[in-house]
């Protein structure tokens, strides 16, 4: 539905060129829910723009259902209110000496090809989309946060686009606000199906919205797949850290074949499934705290290593516990049921199938 590829885009600042979006491509499909996931300065904002057409790249190619909206090789760049996007931005950017009604109303007015009566009927449509219905005649001001995001929201879908474009839509709301409105956004996008390209730093709502996630550093794209997939196999240090705590034990890789791998740390050996085409002998193995299993017995089990626990701070649903293996710290989440105390020896049983091999 949308195609990106080879986008480049470059801004020049007082310490000469920034590569914003450093030839980036990517597809996405028609109704999916594409995400854009990065550290704040990594491009997802410029490459969204890009597609909106509020940029203009330097190279790349820009496609809606197969036709061009920029191409530089065919020298084509169409104008943004023709590209057929809805985009809602951070900053909400309605505007505030109009009601609700006449927010909404503005991109059809613009347009110039709307009678009176289908204005109506869209903006009223528009509007229960959101669940803003009743409120049409209300100054947009006097609109609480969430409401002023969902008001945003029915602009940007008056239109009835091909392609909705959010920047960081939900980051000005608190975090209980956050978390109702990321539900009630992808409940939405999968009743319209409107073909959704998202942009936020925040992994949680990337994993909780998404069908496709990309995560992006320094203007490229380092990876590109579903959530669980994300999560359960990063191909980089960068994306297993960015997705959530996790443990790094450095090793060497000693053996390879059919998949399964040994690793030589400096507290043993792990044997653990290792992912194709991975280079170089020097290796991490990623761990995240809540898969690290503590026993008070270490049995014969592979992938078992003494441990003392240095520190341990009741959380509720689980114990975030400080360990100490040889001399390396390592997060482990515990059951508080299992009543540890500092100072307690243990050990870590690192259950293969959730060890992920990455590259140093
Ligand atoms: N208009 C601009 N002028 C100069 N530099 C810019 C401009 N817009 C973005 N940049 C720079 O481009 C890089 C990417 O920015 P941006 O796309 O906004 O990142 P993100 O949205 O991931 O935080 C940053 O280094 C930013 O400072
Ligand atoms: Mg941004």
């Amino acid at each position: 539905m949308v195609k990106v590829e080879g986008l480049r885009k470059k801004f020049l600042g007082q310490h000469g060129a920034v590569k914003a979006v450093d030839g980036i491509s990517f597809e996405v499909a028609e109704g999916g829910f594409f995400t854009l996931l990065g550290p704040s300065g990594c491009g997802k904002s410029t490459t969204l723009r890009c597609i909106a057409g509020l940029e203009k790249p330097e190279d790349g190619e820009i496609s809606v259902s197969g036709r061009p909206v920029y191409s530089k090789n065919k020298r084509i760049a169409v104008p943004p209110h023709k590209r057929n996007m809805g985009m809602v931005f951070q900053s909400y950017a309605i505007w505030p000496h109009m009601t609700v009604f006449e927010n909404v109303a503005y991109p059809l007015r613009v347009a110039k090809k709307f009678s009176g009566k289908e204005i109506k009927e869209k903006v009223e449509k528009a509007l229960e989309l959101v669940k803003l219905t009743g409120l049409e005649s209300r100054p947009a001001p006097y609109l609480s946060g969430g409401q002023q995001q969902r008001l945003a929201l029915a602009r940007a879908l008056v239109r009835e686009p091909k392609v909705l474009l959010l920047d960081e839509p939900l980051s000005n709301l608190d975090a209980k606000l956050r978390e109702h409105m990321r539900l009630e956004l992808r409940e939405l996008q999968r009743r319209i199906r409107v073909t959704t390209i998202y942009v936020t730093h925040d992994q949680m709502e990337a994993l909780a919205l998404s069908n496709v996630i990309a995560v992006m550093q320094d203007g490229q794209i380092v990876q590109v797949a579903a959530p669980r997939e994300m999560y359960e196999k990063p191909n980089s240090k960068f994306v297993a850290d960015f997705f959530g705590s996790t443990n790094f034990v450095e090793g060497k890789l000693t053996e390879q074949s059919g998949g399964q791998a040994t690793v030589e740390t400096k507290h043993g050996i792990l044997r653990c499934p290792v992912p194709e085409g991975l280079v170089g002998d020097n290796i991490l193995v990623s761990v995240r705290p809540e898969n690290i299993d503590v026993l008070r017995d270490p049995g014969s089990a592979d992938n078992v290593f003494a441990a003392t626990v240095e520190a341990s701070a009741f959380l509720g649903e689980f114990m975030d516990c400080r360990m100490d293996v040889g001399g390396t710290e390592l997060r482990v989440r515990v059951h508080p049921s299992l009543g540890l105390r500092r100072g307690e020896s243990v050990y870590l049983r690192f259950p293969p199938e959730s060890c992920m091999v990455v590259a140093q």
